[in-house]
């Protein structure tokens, strides 16, 4: 039994077999008669529907569940809202604060778990990034990837998944907001080595993409203000962006914070791939179950 909780449960090889099955034109219909449980503590509008109809595509069908209807550890146990919804579910996905909570799921081994996103990593969305980025520069092997701004859950899968991949990753962020040690460690155990810049211009130079992501996560709305303030001069702009390689483009998870973490100019400029990326997300989302299944065969 597999499953999916942060980017380095797989191996590059599996990496690249779960990209493979995504831009398969045949859909092997492994859900066929099955269903898949998405239950979300957080709010969602990619990952949900992506998530929905890249099941529908493999055959299945999705039932979408909103954290406060199971109560994890309030109603009921982790534990025993995985062995409920393993009841009716062939996969079971969750979208949660504490990185804990996936992990209970999984150590469990009843069904495939899919991390839609904890505190601490983001592995759908970072399959879609390398999708995106394979679309744009062919081989992904020695590109580089700048990503600028906090060191968070979708830096952290984006780190891991660029270095499985042999690409170059380099990070730029204020003080006291880079990698924790304990994030780092799990970056080199992974075999993954990435470069840590002070300034966002030393982290863009010669890169053939930069990324951001917004500068206050789901869950720390109450630092916003503070943030807001730290981050100064962490924006990517125009200016930014013509530091990077000629060819580079402008990649964000999204949902995006419009003239704070990027300008209008550079999210709506001809760099910007950022819609392309978000429809990769369904396409990673197919990948990634598709393979689970298999797996689990
Ligand atoms: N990028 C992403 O996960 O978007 P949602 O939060 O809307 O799902
Ligand atoms: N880092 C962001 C990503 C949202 C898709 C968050 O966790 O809120």
């Amino acid at each position: 039994m597999r499953h999916l909780l942060e980017i380095d449960d797989l191996t590059s090889d599996e990496l690249g077999r779960i990209l493979s099955i995504a831009t398969s034109v045949e859909t092997p219909r492994v859900l066929a008669g099955k269903g898949t449980a998405l239950i979300f503590e957080k709010p969602s509008a990619r990952t949900r529907n992506s998530m929905e109809m890249a099941v529908v595509q493999l055959g299945g069908h999705p039932v979408y569940i909103q954290g406060q209807e199971v109560g994890i550890d309030s109603r009921e146990s982790v534990e025993d809202v995985t062995r409920t919804m393993a009841c009716f579910h062939a996969i079971v996905a969750a979208r949660v604060f504490a990185h804990t909570v996936v992990e209970r799921m999984a150590a469990l081994d009843l069904v495939p778990i899919v991390n839609m996103l904890s505190d601490d990593a983001h592995p759908l969305q970072a399959l879609a990034d390398l999708l995106t980025m394979r679309r744009e520069f062919g081989e992904l092997e020695g590109r580089t990837v700048a990503y600028v701004g906090d060191a968070n859950n979708v830096a952290r899968s984006l780190a891991l998944a660029a270095g499985l991949s042999g690409m170059h990753f380099r990070i730029a962020s204020p003080v006291d907001y880079g990698f924790s040690d304990r994030d780092a460690d799990r970056i080199a155990t992974a075999g993954v080595e990435i470069e840590v810049v002070d300034r966002p211009e030393d982290a863009v130079a010669g890169a053939d993409a930069v990324y951001a992501d917004t500068w206050t996560s789901m869950g720390q709305e109450a630092e916003a203000e503070q943030r807001r303030r730290a981050f100064e001069g962490f924006q990517v702009d125009e200016r930014l962006m013509e530091l990077a390689g000629v060819d580079a483009i402008f990649l964000h998870c999204l949902p995006a914070h419009r003239n704070e973490e990027v300008t209008d100019a550079v999210l709506d400029g001809p760099r910007s791939r950022i819609w392309a990326q978000a429809a990769n997300r369904m396409h990673a989302a197919r990948g990634a179950m598709a393979w689970l299944m298999q797996e689990r065969a």
